[in-house]
């Protein structure tokens, strides 16, 4: 997996690429990531990549050419690239959603300012994405969260299949809880269930307390996710009880 971020921040990526796992996938060669500096694509001895915007008001437009021209010189030696513009007003980056981007060979990431970029950029990309409803002062961050996502679906990113497959909204629901030692921390017991060796009632017992969590928490997942008819039944009554 190939991503390409465009920035007029490229500092910005330093750090939380060349840390933990993101690091070790680029190490093994799974996952390459490279910045571009929008800067190095504008005109003029100023270079700018911004300007105000036309109609008057606050804030500053990102200009269409050094993005585009970035683009074009990007992608021009690529196969297939898949190009995002990453702004608040794109489509909410969901799992699924995060699935679907893991399919392609090269994502390139265009990381846009809050205050927005000039409207003619959406002719050249594919789609546009945000990561929730919240404001940020630019894509960067919203960058740095798709390659994390999109990364560990990657074939041999995470260590064993099951620690991707086993997590919260894989199966459209919230992961249940967990613990290590010791057995009693200030009080606290780890639940008697996880100490017995009995794995089918280990089993049975995560995925109820995870229809219990999604149930209590985020009753929205619960409505989309894949219950069968007993544990339909068994969260009906649970909650009839309280
Ligand atoms: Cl992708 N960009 C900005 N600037 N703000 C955001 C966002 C993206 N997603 C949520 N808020």
């Amino acid at each position: 997996m190939h991503f390409h971020l465009l920035t007029i921040f490229p500092e910005f990526f330093v750090s939380p690429l060349m840390v933990s796992l993101i690091k070790k996938a680029q190490d093994k060669g799974i996952v390459s990531c490279t910045v571009h500096d929008l800067r190095d694509y504008a005109a003029g001895a100023h270079r700018s990549t911004d300007d105000s915007p036309y109609g008057g008001s606050q804030g500053m437009v990102m200009k269409p050419e050094p993005i585009v021209n970035a683009l074009e010189q990007i992608c021009a030696p690529l196969v297939d690239p898949w190009r995002i513009l990453l702004s608040p007003q794109g489509v909410p980056l969901s799992q699924e959603k995060v699935r679907t981007l893991a399919t392609k060979e090269t994502l390139i990431l265009v990381c846009g300012r809050y205050e927005g970029v000039d409207e003619r950029v959406r002719a050249f990309v594919d789609e546009e994405i945000s990561i929730g409803d919240y404001v940020l002062n630019g894509g960067e961050a919203a960058g740095l969260v798709v390659i994390d996502a999109v990364s560990r679906l990657v074939p041999g990113f995470v260590g064993r299949k099951e620690s991707t497959e086993e997590e919260s909204f894989s199966d459209g629901l919230l992961e249940y809880p967990q613990y290590t030692r010791p057995e009693e921390f200030r009080g606290m017991r780890v639940p008697e269930v996880l100490l017995s060796g009995h794995h089918a009632e280990i089993t049975r017992w995560r995925r109820r307390q995870s229809l219990l969590r999604t149930q209590k928490r985020r009753p929205d997942l619960l409505a989309q996710a894949n219950l069968n008819e007993e544990e339909r039944g068994w969260l009906a009554q649970k909650s009839d009880e309280k």
